[in-house]
């Protein structure tokens, strides 16, 4: 009998893989807390939450009963026209924890898809509104998405190269690194003054894909405080900083100064059923708001609101909003830091980054390419080791899903400390 490993190999195309490279992917067979099992028996921490979807552990229990009961009251059902319990209950939910006096909720199908229709309420708002405010801007190698319109304002790199000439034009700004933020902060009013922007849209306080690039909430601020001043729209992708990964709620907490448009994704489910969601102002929604059907936004999916995702968010939330989840975020981030405090100073690293539960570690390396060796030899060392961290270049990082014991954190770290040694003696 073969493995699902052998059959995958010879029916499955996996996404950001080279499959001449990496033939084979380990066949996970379940999933409990913080554990993937595969199916030679071997037990693996999950430290980076499944693509930084997983917020409670996998399998949870108490998320698998309420999609289950929902999955036998309805599974799916048209949006158009028809809508359901679930989605108007979800939408409430979440316009309550949101910052910023979000008032309505676009249902679609991942953070590709949150980004998309974000992008296009930004465009099409001064459209309707007959202000020419044609621009976007964005931040030097952020990351929001593999759709068209995500890819454009994403910076252009490895994963955007064989389809620049398709993109629309987008003005980067630097990104606001430590000591530089002044720069970021010229470089956006200069491009604020100087075109017709429509929208800045950012990752707040952390870029993931970049790295886990991380900034201050005052320059965010400041970022904020200018597009309001020239009256150019926000977007806050927290298509990962959402739910509780920053410290806060929404990492967009972190400041007073509130986007008009935030796009949520990953751990809005739980992690456990793809989803999306694109929150906004009334007054976005009122640009839309018209007799014209021309100024009606054209944009759904089949899956929008899923029942079953929503049903998956509901249970999500619950599990989000107990003081013991909170409690759990905080011992997360104070373990974190003590241990970032320890390996600071290590002769193999370059940095050590800090948001909430997000731990990165920049190993020195030269320049960050994705496809540098010693990301391959972290990957493996980990792996063999059990764990999953898959690093981005010469950065691995933590994210792990919120149950994660004390015990087990210190497993990772106890991994990272051996790389670095084994990494000390392969120089
Ligand atoms: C900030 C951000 N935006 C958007 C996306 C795209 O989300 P998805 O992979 O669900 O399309 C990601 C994915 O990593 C992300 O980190």
């Amino acid at each position: 009998m073969s493995t699902i490993k052998e059959r995958d190999s010879k029916v499955i195309w996996h996404p950001y893989t080279s499959m001449k490279a990496w033939p084979e992917a380990i066949g996970i067979v379940r999933g409990e807390g913080i554990y993937l099992f595969d199916e030679e028996g071997n037990r693996y921490i999950d430290a980076i939450s499944s693509w930084w979807v997983n917020l409670h552990g996998h399998s949870h229990p108490y998320i698998a009963k309420k999609v289950s009961e929902q999955l036998n009251t309805l599974e799916h059902c048209i949006f158009a026209g028809f809508t359901h319990g679930p989605a108007v209950l979800l939408a409430e939910r979440l316009l309550n924890i949101l910052p910023g006096g979000m008032k309505k909720i676009f249902y679609s199908d991942n953070g590709s898809t949150a980004v998309e229709v974000a992008i296009k309420m930004a465009l099409q708002y001064w459209g309707n509104k007959g202000i020419k405010k044609r621009k976007l801007i964005a931040l030097e190698n952020a990351y929001h998405g593999d759709t068209f319109g995500a890819m454009s304002v994403s910076g252009r790199s490895i994963f955007t190269e064989a389809f620049t000439e398709y993109l629309f034009e987008v003005e980067f700004i630097p990104f606001p690194c430590k000591g530089k933020e002044a720069e970021s902060v010229t470089a956006l009013e200069t491009a604020l003054k100087n075109s017709d922007v429509a929208a800045l849209i950012v990752e707040p306080l952390v870029q993931g894909a970049a790295g886990m690039q991380m900034y201050s909430p005052a320059v965010l601020e400041q970022f904020f405080l200018l597009c309001k001043q020239y009256n150019t729209l926000i977007i806050a992708d927290e298509v990962m900083t959402g739910f509780g990964r920053t410290g806060t709620l929404f990492a967009c907490e972190h400041i007073s100064t509130s986007p008009d448009i935030i796009c949520l994704s990953k751990g809005l489910t739980g992690g456990t059923m793809p989803m999306g969601a694109t929150a906004t102002t009334q007054d976005i929604f009122d640009a839309f708001y018209d007799d014209d059907k021309m100024k009606m936004l054209y944009h759904g999916h089949s899956f929008t609101a899923n029942p079953v995702a929503c049903a998956a968010s509901l249970a999500s939330l619950d599990l989000l909003l107990q003081d013991s989840c909170t409690e759990s975020r905080e011992r997360i981030a104070s373990a974190h830091a003590v241990f970032a405090g320890e390996i600071r100073n290590d002769n193999m690293i370059s940095e050590v980054r800090q948001t909430g539960t997000v731990l990165a570690i920049e190993l020195k390396a030269g320049t960050a390419s994705y496809h540098q060796s010693l990301r391959d030899t972290a990957y493996n060392f980990f792996i063999s080791k059990k764990i999953i961290i898959r690093p981005l270049g010469n950065i691995i990082y933590i994210l792990p899903p919120y149950c994660i014991a004390t015990d087990e954190l210190n497993t990772i770290y106890d991994a990272i400390r051996q790389l670095l040694v084994h990494l000390r003696s392969l120089k």
